[in-house]
């Protein structure tokens, strides 16, 4: 499997502390069944500032160490961007770092509490660059999940939608759960991502998900989400839209963009 999203690097935001943690989240990660991992450090302005080269460094340096004690985990450069009105600008001076550094895709994040006013705006204008933003985790998100169909005015415009793979096992409890699940019904998930952050409570695993997955909605679509779509991300290819999306459809009955899409009446 492929993760793209995980806070591994040591000591650059609330991820691991030190070069240990960040070894033992490693291990974790191959024993579950991954082999290649996107490192996504926080960059939150006032808080978590990490820099391109920064990070850079940080996966090269993690590599050789893996690499020097035989773990077989490829770790790749990423981060995690905090929405900001400034990213476009960031991303368009070369400062922000794309998922694998292939210019391709961005991972961004909203604010846990809602969606700015500013986001479609700023997500736009990413998409202007030729770049698709992947959405980190919606289904954290309390406007989302308020509302989950809200989701659905940013995938229209391309976006790419990043469920964590504790949400649909229930880490988070049972409303981000249902909201998570909600979102792969509809086709609205492209692609599950740990978003790990420790070798603990929060670890780099993917295989309970997934299992689940294959059980709920069969393996096809499984491997999709957690292999063939990160897989294309990686390597900057556009994503497949995941099976099942072609049973949804417009709905029109209460309002245009609070309730686009629901199942085809059977
Ligand atoms: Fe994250």
């Amino acid at each position: 499997m492929i993760d793209l999203h995980a806070h591994i690097l040591p000591a650059l935001d609330d991820g691991p502390p030190d070069l240990e943690e960040a070894v033992a989240m490693a291990r974790i990660a191959v024993a579950e069944g991954t082999g290649s991992l996107v490192a996504s450090p926080h960059v939150v302005r006032g808080a978590y500032e990490n820099d391109r080269a920064g990070i850079l460094q940080a996966v090269e340096d993690l590599n050789g160490e893996l690499g020097r004690r035989g773990i077989k985990l490829k770790v790749h450069p990423g981060a995690e961007y905090m929405l900001d009105p400034d990213l476009p600008r960031w991303l368009g001076e070369g400062r922000a770092l794309t998922i694998n550094d292939s210019g391709k895709y961005l991972l961004v994040e909203f604010p846990s509490a809602g969606i700015p006013p500013y986001s479609a705006q700023t997500l736009y204008e990413i998409a202007l660059q030729g770049v698709i933003p992947v959405i980190a985790h919606p289904e954290r998100n309390f406007d989302l999940i308020r509302d989950p169909d809200l989701l659905a005015r940013f995938l229209e415009r391309g976006a790419v939608c990043q469920v964590t793979a504790g949400s649909l096992t229930g880490l988070f409890g049972r409303r981000i759960q249902q909201v998570g699940w909600y979102y792969l019904n509809r086709g609205m998930c492209h692609l599950i991502g740990s978003d790990a952050h420790s070798p603990g409570y929060r670890a780099p695993v993917l295989s309970g998900a997934a299992g689940a997955v294959s059980k709920a909605l069969g393996g096809e679509l499984s491997e999709l989400l957690t292999s063939g779509n990160p897989g294309r991300i990686l390597n900057g290819m556009s994503v497949l839209r995941p099976a099942g999306a072609e049973t949804l459809t417009m709905y029109p009955g209460k309002g245009f963009f609070s309730r686009i899409f629901r199942r085809r009446e059977k």
